[in-house]
């Protein structure tokens, strides 16, 4: 591969994604007032995988949409931008592709000195040198958001990804891409061992030979490795461009919020541009034939009611517990589905609700055929 390359539809889905995300990122963290217990805060966004900054056709790469779309935010003005409080730190490993990069910045940007805000561009690995990065930048004690969006290599130890969880209101996003998941024999233990924090977790993904479940196994492990590293919050999900082939994301958070914002951004995402966002757990298996009941109907989408009845599979529940959990355990559902999906599995006759009156998200709901059993 050269200096640059052919922007894939995945691609280009996913930096629909980040641009949404960071839309409402920048300013949730940046319009922070004095009164929160501590003066306004730095804000390090840290892209450990930058690339050239511009793919073979010309569309821009994420260094340079991600700090065009800070600088022309609409709520700019109000964002108190300074190099001292916002830093971007751009690592990129490739001699070409950093020289590419700094040369396409300063040609749009101009000068990097002379912007509202620090721009590291520096020459890197991902793993080895984020950490020092952001020791020298002062990021800690600040929020960091990380981006790690390696070609699928994912090679970032785990304790990299357990300090940023460790900071405050601090994130990640990690990418892979579909032929991670495929290549076994080209597996490096050494580096799968660092990335998953140790031998165990990692192994039984690695015996997982069925070829449409290894993506599902893979990602899980990945997710709970986040989730040992610290994070509150882990979602996973297949970002399905409308065509080519699929990538894979696993976003790590320690607040609520952060999964609200993440998941705002796919919906607006999914609604403009067409693409999905697909939660592993699900199959679009029809376990007992109840899955048809929805599709009858047709009204809330298969995917929800496939997770609905996975979660009430384990027993009865409140519609606000199911809610909770499609926060903190789907991909894209939020808690506001869980009535739409209780009413709708109601009517359909595959959920019975269990508290007198009308159906609210204090009612407790099971499955029909755990009534009947
Ligand atoms: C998927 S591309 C990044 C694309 C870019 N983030 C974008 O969205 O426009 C991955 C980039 O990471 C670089 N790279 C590979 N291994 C790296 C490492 N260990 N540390 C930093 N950069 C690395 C590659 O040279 C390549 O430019």
């Amino acid at each position: 591969m050269g200096v640059l390359w052919k922007l894939e539809p995945a691609t280009a889905a996913k930096h629909r994604l980040y641009q949404r995300y960071l839309d409402a990122w920048w300013p949730i963290l940046l319009q922070t007032s004095q009164s929160k217990g501590y003066s306004r805060p730095r804000v390090t966004l840290l892209d450990a995988f930058a690339g050239p900054g511009r793919y073979e056709n010309g569309e821009p790469g994420s260094p340079v949409f991600i700090l065009d779309r800070l600088l022309h935010h609409d709520a700019a003005d109000r964002m108190h931008l300074s190099p001292r409080r916002v830093h971007l730190i751009f690592i990129e490993k490739d001699r070409a592709r950093h020289e590419h990069l700094m040369t396409e910045l300063v040609s749009y940007f101009g000068p990097l000195r002379d912007l509202p805000v620090r721009v590291e561009v520096r020459r890197g690995d991902a793993g080895l040198d984020s950490l020092a990065l952001l020791d020298e930048l002062g990021a800690w004690g600040h929020p960091i958001l990380g981006i790690f969006d390696s070609w699928g290599s994912v090679n970032v130890p785990l304790h990299v990804m357990s300090r940023i969880a460790r900071n405050r209101s601090s994130e990640v996003i990690t990418t892979f891409g579909p032929n991670w998941f495929s290549r076994r024999e080209d597996l490096n233990a050494g580096i799968l061992d660092a990335v998953f924090g140790g031998r165990g977790f990692w192994s039984p993904a690695a015996e997982e030979l069925r070829p449409d479940e290894k993506w599902r196994v893979w990602l899980r492990t990945y997710r709970d490795a986040l989730r040992r590293a610290g994070f509150g919050y882990q979602l996973q999900f297949e970002l399905v461009p409308r065509t080519g082939q699929p990538l894979y994301l696993v976003f790590g958070t320690g607040s609520t919020a952060g999964l609200r914002a993440m998941k705002d951004a796919m919906w607006k995402v999914d609604e403009l541009d067409g693409e999905s966002f697909r939660d592993p757990r699900t199959r679009g298996a029809k376990a007992d034939g109840q899955l048809d009941l929805f599709q009858a109907a047709g009204v809330i989408d298969d995917e929800l009611a496939e997770l609905v009845a996975q979660r009430l599979s384990s027993g009865a529940t409140t519609v606000e517990a199911i809610g909770e959990w499609l926060l903190a355990e789907t991909a894209r559902w939020m808690p506001k589905h869980a009535l739409q999906a209780a009413r709708q599995m109601r009517q359909d006759g595959v959920v019975a609700v269990q508290s007198p009156g009308k159906l609210t998200t204090k009612s407790r709901i099971s499955l029909q055929a755990q009534v009947r059993a």
